[in-house]
């Protein structure tokens, strides 16, 4: 095979052969196909699409440029879920230690955050000693001891995936459909988790912007991941604003507290419930949500938290970082706060310290944005509406024009305007 017979392939919009997808993905992982051909054909994939059986042969090919896990040692049968990403979506946090305490392994391999998503690893980062990079064995042991782990993926792991997933950030190659469906489930299923529930996000603060293709997305994952022997479902929640009332990493750890704690935001407790609900159905688990709140409101679900911070040598009673400055967005007039969009606030907070511009940018702790209003409750001119927190003040301007926009109160909306939509499965 040849790159540039490949690349002209789907540039002329004709199907990539099983053979020249397993040739290229192998070749780029070994480096004999370069960056510059395989931006060309990741281009081409995005302008032209892939047909289900060109994204199931893609996925396999980054499965196979790696190696596979395997949890069949353990005693405890395993769960997972992925999120495809949002705006204080904090909810592997609480929702990992809450299906630990009903007995059933979950392996949470996370990521990084880039652009204006947020990544699970440096929200965890905030707590102080605790690390992200942990052997197999350490993750194995944890498994069997507090049943809930969340960990940087190893470098074997779908390394395919890694050099195109940083290839495409810097080429608009992202926001793709197969491109984002083989990317996840490659990862998942070399994972080697029995059980998947997707978590796919719509609105402006999500990749997928429509319900439309939101769907298109789950049901591509949810085909790869059965056809690959991994029982997946995939809900499909609202991204356009953000979940829950806090934004940024050292404050997203607390607000999972609070929800750990039997308290926090309904949104973040109605979503951590609906997806355990999911994880531990799939694995043979029958629960209620009654169930599931117990388990947050008797302290059972903060257990399971507290040992697996310890696990990986954080401090779970340690006072959390907070910024040095702060700043407060205040209502202008009487109303009713009808629109806080998630892609204003996510880029703001991002803006602010919370997310990095570069790979190898390091992220504020305690940067990020605090919500005081959800939006459909009334206001009065003066209230405040968000504190925005940095330890660097010359950010707030930028950060505050990235706002503007993003919120309205409306003098004549009738309250509830604007609230956000239930849970679509
Ligand atoms: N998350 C991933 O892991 N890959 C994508 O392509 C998009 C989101």
């Amino acid at each position: 095979f040849d790159a540039v017979d490949v690349i002209r392939t789907k540039r002329d919009r004709e199907r990539l052969s099983e053979g020249q997808i397993d040739w290229v993905i192998d070749a780029y992982t070994r480096g004999v196909v370069a960056d510059e051909q395989m931006s060309a054909l990741a281009m081409a994939i995005f302008l032209n699409g892939m047909d289900r059986e060109e994204i199931a042969r893609w996925t396999a090919a980054m499965i196979a440029s790696g190696e596979r896990m395997s949890f069949d040692s353990l005693s405890k049968r395993t769960t997972d879920k992925h999120s495809t990403g949002g705006v204080g979506d904090k909810i592997t946090l609480p929702l990992a230690p809450l299906v630990a305490s009903f007995g059933v392994a979950v392996p949470q391999l996370s990521g990084r955050g880039l652009g204006h998503t947020g990544g699970t690893l440096d929200k965890l980062e905030a707590i102080p000693g605790w690390q992200a990079s942990i052997s197999n064995e350490q993750m194995m042991r944890i498994l069997e001891d507090v049943g809930a782990v969340i960990c940087a993926a190893g470098s074997g792991l779908a390394p395919a995936d890694k050099k195109l997933y940083a290839l495409r950030d810097i080429t608009s190659t992202v926001d793709c459909i197969p491109l984002i469906a083989s990317s996840i489930m490659s990862k998942k299923i070399a994972e080697g988790t029995g059980a998947l529930v997707l978590d796919v996000k719509v609105g402006s603060g999500a990749f997928m912007k429509t319900e439309e293709s939101a769907r298109e997305l789950a049901s591509t994952m949810v085909d790869l991941g059965k056809d690959a022997g991994v029982k997946t479902v995939a809900l499909l929640t609202d991204m356009s604003r953000p979940l829950g009332r806090k934004i940024g990493n050292a404050l997203e750890v607390a607000e999972s507290v609070e929800v750990l704690a039997g308290g926090g935001p309904r949104d973040v407790v109605d979503l951590t419930v609906a997806l355990a609900r999911e994880m531990l159905t799939l694995a043979g688990v029958d629960v209620t949500d009654d169930d599931l709140h117990g388990a947050l409101a008797d302290g059972r679900a903060m257990d399971a938290w507290k040992r697996m911070i310890s696990a990986q040598g954080g401090d779970p009673d340690a006072e959390l970082p907070t910024a040095s400055e702060r700043h407060d967005v205040v209502a202008e007039s009487d109303g009713v706060l009808t629109e806080l969009d998630a892609l204003s606030v996510g880029v703001a907070s991002w803006r602010l310290g919370a997310g990095r511009a570069r790979k190898e940018d390091p992220v504020q702790a305690g940067a990020g944005i605090e919500i005081h209003v959800d939006p459909g409750e009334r206001v009065t001119a003066g209230q405040k509406l968000m504190t925005l927190h940095t330890d660097t003040p010359d950010r707030f301007e930028r950060a505050l024009e990235f706002l503007e926009g993003g919120y309205t109160v409306s003098p004549d909306a009738a309250e509830g305007t604007g609230a956000r939509g239930d849970v679509v499965l």
